[in-house]
């Protein structure tokens, strides 16, 4: 049978057609919409994510519910007396519920057990190890009950599905199921799963296991972090594995355990990057920049330590130094997004960066050519089509990555069938773009000398590994992983 192509319209008509009289439930911690002041005004906007956009039109045509930690300053002004706010706002077609957590509760949930315990446990980044503080779980097992209760609330004892997002939420699950056994429910764990040896390390290790198991389902980007699941499962709980069907028994109940790749959407990335906004910002930074006549290398990242910043710079360098004739040819810009900037660890990668980038342009630049160019402000969508487009090759070179979405926003941007991916083994995403350059990003010496390949790259080369991807990435697009993911909730509902 042919695979039908996914697009947001598929996924409305999935679920208007399916969802029957049962409701719909997603849960994270960052909310789709977010109200602010500004200027003295009440304005909203949406966060770039994909996630959003994927699980929009999942919500719109179930008329459903999505429950969220409200961040914005205006958030609170805006809802009713049970804390729902009407979304979109400007066509309304579902509720957004937001619930309300202390200053307290965000640093123990959410900076702490979430950012320092889960997130390093879960990336092996060697350098940056978890910190168990029973202050922050005992935090974390307070908020996973608050979003319960709100669960609770929005479903009201009637049929519903529940789609629960990510490691902020380990033990939700089960905690709704105890509730109402009849709910079924979904999660999806957006980073790595880590082998059980590492997992071990966790003194709460079986508690959030149990709380995992509460789910029906329980998708992962790749099948790799799905047999890390059953393996920790099994060692740590003695829990019962059926391989063959990927499923976990545990307490009398099964739990499958399913690979759903994320993605982006691909037709809306090429249409975006193909405008006359990206083609003037492109030629902006092409002055500014002075970049007329280099190759153009970029990098894009969420400032995180997982994501090998000073191990690219450290490359680059090293490039620089092997292949001297390149010095004044190439310009790297490292686009860096500020992220849970409270965070000790975060600091400490912001400074190492920065100082990094110092110290190659002092070394290497001339008063004609800096080699690395730094961008740390918010930038818009156009310019990052613009950079996306700009750039003779694209470096995502994370130490662990459950999927990376830069990678394949990357190709999705290149209209023009051009440009060379330079991407490292230890993401999600190279499970399927196995027409990148790919790399260890620990291996600097090897790592300098795939700069150069990509630079020298022949162009049909180049065209034919791009074509690849971007033909893997159109048909995996993110409403397949939505609509895979929903499916399979509908028909484990029994609908
Ligand atoms: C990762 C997580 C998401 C998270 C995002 C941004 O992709 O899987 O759940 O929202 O990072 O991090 P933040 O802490 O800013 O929400």
């Amino acid at each position: 049978m042919k695979d039908l192509k996914w697009d947001k319209d598929r996924l409305y008509q999935l679920v208007r057609g399916k969802l029957g009289d049962y409701s719909f439930v997603v849960i994270s911690n960052r909310e789709p919409y977010i109200h602010t002041m500004s200027g003295g005004k009440i304005v909203w906007n949406r966060p770039v994510s994909g996630l959003t956009e994927a699980l929009d039109p999942v919500m719109r045509a179930a008329q459903g519910t999505w429950v969220a930690t409200g961040m914005g300053d205006a958030d609170k002004k805006v809802v009713d007396d049970h804390n729902r706010v009407a979304v979109p706002p400007d066509k309304p077609e579902y509720s957004l519920r937001r619930v309300w957590l202390t200053e307290e509760e965000i640093k123990g949930f959410y900076l702490g057990f979430a950012n320092e315990a889960l997130w390093p446990l879960c990336h092996v980044t060697f350098f940056t190890p978890p910190i168990f503080r029973e202050t922050d779980w005992n935090t974390y097992k307070k908020v996973n009950q608050i979003f319960a209760e709100a669960v609770s609330q929005e479903v009201a004892g009637g049929k519903a599905m529940v789609l629960v997002q990510d490691y902020h939420f380990a033990l939700l699950s089960r905690l709704i199921k105890e509730q109402n056994p009849k709910i079924t429910v979904g999660q999806f764990w957006h980073i790595p799963w880590p082998t059980h040896e590492i997992f071990r390390t966790c003194p709460w290790q079986e508690e959030i296991l149990d709380g995992l198991l509460g789910n029906d389902l329980l998708g992962f980007h790749t099948q790799s972090y799905c047999d890390n699941l059953l393996e920790t499962a099994e060692h740590s709980l003695g829990a019962k594995i059926d391989r063959e069907q990927s499923a976990v028994v545990h307490r009398g109940k099964t739990t499958l355990v399913q690979p759903f790749p994320i993605s982006v959407d691909f037709d809306w990335l090429s249409r975006e990057a193909d405008n006359e906004a990206v083609v003037r910002e492109m030629e902006k930074m092409s002055r500014q920049f002075n970049l007329k006549g280099k190759y153009v290398g970029v990098g894009m990242d969420r400032m995180d330590y997982t994501k090998g910043i000073p191990q690219r710079l450290q490359a680059l360098e090293k490039f620089l130094e092997r292949f001297p004739d390149y010095r004044g040819k190439v310009v790297f810009i490292q686009a860096g997004m500020p992220s849970r900037t409270q965070i000790e660890s975060y600091k400490d990668i912001g400074q190492e960066i920065e100082d990094l980038m110092k110290g190659i342009n002092d070394r290497y630049g001339t008063d004609s050519w800096q080699p690395v160019i730094p961008m740390t402000k918010q930038l818009t969508p156009s310019a990052l089509a613009a950079l996306r487009r700009l750039a003779n090759f694209c470096v995502v070179s994370s130490l662990h990555d459950g999927m990376n979405l830069v990678a394949k926003e990357f190709v999705a941007s290149r209209i023009d069938g051009d440009g060379v991916l330079i991407l490292s083994q230890f993401t999600g995403a190279a499970a399927e773009m196995g027409e990148a350059i790919l790399i260890n990003p620990f291996a600097i010496d090897e790592f300098a000398r795939k700069i150069k390949e990509a630079i020298e790259m022949p162009e049909p080369e180049r065209r034919r590994r791009m074509k690849a991807m971007q033909k893997t990435v159109a048909s995996n697009n993110i409403y397949r992983w939505g609509g895979s993911m929903v499916s399979k909730l509908i028909s484990m509902a029994g609908v």
